[in-house]
């Protein structure tokens, strides 16, 4: 049976394997970009004790670079988890930030490391999406527009999700995750209105900014050599299930699942090095991002522009 979107939505947001790994306990991090410590709650996506964090790595040197996106502004931050980058949109001075996550103990973390970090509730707008209707602006008002979206979204895929054909369902659910972003963006961006969007998978990069080039944003790519395990185990069962059916096979004997495409350590082992060897070579020719250079980025960066009309 195939799964909705929902379901799947309640599995990416429970799990975030690679990048940004959810730990199984409570977890106290001293982030230098905040300079304070948050608390991170079991479950929400952010990193091992003593891995490097995604967030503060990778991310937040981007948004600190480009403080004048902030100052003064109104932001969304599609995804909140621990609450770090809408906190640190605060600290940059963003004068509203619409934090939405579809995890309630991720609203409830952001909520309370932004009270410790003095960030108001007028400030920082949380808001629980629904399982029922988790598209990305299903939160926002029809009118309600920003100047700057944000999103490091969830991305990968469930060690917990051991049915075979989960794979091709979770990139349904990342594709029409990032569809959904891209269509409401005309309606609630203002007029030069920018997104950044950190994807890390090969595939779902090229189908994002396909999109949003058409959709008429000016897009500015700095695309990803990563293809994950499970892009592979996608592409792998899509042409699995279709020579199973000529032979008159059952698909499910055909197809590898997820506990093949992360489970076992020498596919982690291999992502890991992969994604390690990615990031590196980024970094030593990474191009500007909005005309600023970093030594490491997130290895998968969109950013786009509303055209002012
Ligand atoms: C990769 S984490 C990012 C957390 C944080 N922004 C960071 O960078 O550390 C992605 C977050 O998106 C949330 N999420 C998943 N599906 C969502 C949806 N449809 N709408 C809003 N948030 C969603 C997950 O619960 C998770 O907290």
């Amino acid at each position: 049976m195939k799964r909705t979107l929902p379901t799947l939505a309640l599995l990416l947001a429970a799990v975030h394997p690679a990048g940004a790994q959810p730990s199984k306990t409570l977890q106290r991090y001293h982030s230098a970009h905040l300079g304070a410590e948050i608390e991170v709650y079991p479950g929400i996506p952010f990193r091992e004790p003593g891995e490097p964090c995604e967030a503060e790595d990778l991310v937040l040197p981007i948004l600190a670079a480009h403080k004048e996106l902030f100052a003064g502004k109104t932001v969304m931050d599609l995804g909140v988890g621990s609450g770090i980058m809408s906190i640190y949109a605060a600290k940059l001075g963003a004068r509203k930030i619409i934090g939405t996550d579809i995890n309630p103990d991720a609203i409830k973390n952001t909520r309370e490391n932004a009270k410790k970090l003095g960030v108001e509730g007028g400030v920082l707008d949380l808001r629980l999406v629904s399982l029922k209707d988790p598209g990305a602006f299903s939160v926002v008002g029809k009118d309600e527009t920003v100047d700057l979206f944000m999103t490091n979204p969830p991305y990968k895929i469930a060690h917990v999700m051991t049915n075979r054909a989960a794979t091709a369902d979770l990139l349904d659910a990342h594709t029409t995750l990032a569809l959904s972003i891209l269509e409401g963006l005309d309606r609630h961006l203002n007029a030069g209105g920018r997104a950044l969007l950190l994807y890390r998978s090969k595939f779902l990069h090229e189908f994002v900014v396909r999109r949003a080039e058409s959709l008429g944003f000016e897009v500015e790519h700095h695309g990803t050599d990563v293809v994950l395990p499970t892009d592979w185990c996608i592409h792998y069962n899509e042409r699995a299930a279709a020579v199973a059916k000529a032979a008159g096979l059952k698909a499910q004997e055909l197809l590898i699942g997820t506990e093949e495409c992360w489970g076992d350590p020498m596919s982690s082992r291999l992502a890991a090095a992969y994604e390690l060897a990615a990031v590196e070579k980024k970094s030593a020719r990474y191009p500007p991002l909005w005309g600023k250079t970093f030594d490491r980025a997130f290895p998968g960066i969109i950013l786009l522009r509303k055209k002012s009309k």
